[in-house]
């Protein structure tokens, strides 16, 4: 995403100085710009409004969506998305990243059985490997969801790569990824470099 409040927000939450306490609102406005632009394509149906003048042409969401916040840090960005698509169902993700292994453990999946036809969103902030994400887009295509929106804040050219080889060449073909930056590539030990650190730390606290 291409913006340069997003640009300026993204600069905070970089800035080791940041504390907790200004992270989370920033991560908060930025969502609300990556939601806004991953929505660009929502479909909408007519309906007629009426004005204290006139009645009109309007529109609203054709299909309830469905976002799914990856715990623990997608949780940061579920309020904003919420905020404009108040509603949304959402769907519960919780992976743990293996510090050694790099690969997502489960230790929840609280996803509507029939996504099918419904707008999804998966919300996560850091697409490092894309081990995650590819966790979580196979469950949701799994539940018939097609079209899936990864909305991120830093994503890794080496998590991008392995989103496009990792699903299958439709699904591939229909995901869509919006992240404020793409950074430059993994550390040794899987951060994204430049990155903002451990997101869920930063939220959250270290556990
Ligand atoms: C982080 C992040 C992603 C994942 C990205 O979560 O929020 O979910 O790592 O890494 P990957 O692309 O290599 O899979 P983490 O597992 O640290 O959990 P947390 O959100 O609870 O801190
Ligand atoms: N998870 C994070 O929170 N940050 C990274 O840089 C990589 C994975």
């Amino acid at each position: 995403m291409d913006h340069p409040l997003a640009a300026s927000s993204l600069t905070v939450l970089r800035d080791e100085r940041t504390p907790r306490s200004r992270f989370r609102p920033t991560l908060h406005d930025l969502a609300t710009m990556l939601v806004y632009e991953a929505t660009r394509a929502l479909p909408t149906m007519p309906v007629t409004v009426t004005t204290p003048l006139a009645t009109t042409a309007g529109v609203r969401p054709a299909a309830e969506a469905v976002v799914a916040p990856v715990l623990r840090a997608g949780l940061g960005m579920l309020p904003a998305a919420l905020g404009l698509l108040p509603d949304a169902h959402t769907a519960f993700i919780g992976l743990a990243r293996d510090e050694t292994t790099h690969r997502p453990t489960v230790y929840l999946e609280a996803v509507p059985a029939d996504l099918t036809g419904r707008p999804v969103l998966l919300l996560d902030p850091m697409l490092a490997t894309g081990g995650s994400a590819l966790h979580c887009l196979r469950l949701l295509l799994d539940r018939g969801a097609r079209g899936i929106t990864v909305v991120a804040v830093v994503a890794a050219p080496e998590g991008l790569a392995a989103l496009e080889s990792g699903l299958p060449v439709a699904a591939a073909a229909e995901l869509t990824v919006v992240a404020a930056a793409v950074d430059e590539r993994l550390n040794d030990t899987a951060y994204i470099v430049p990155g903002l650190g451990d997101a869920g730390d930063r939220i959250y606290g270290e556990m």
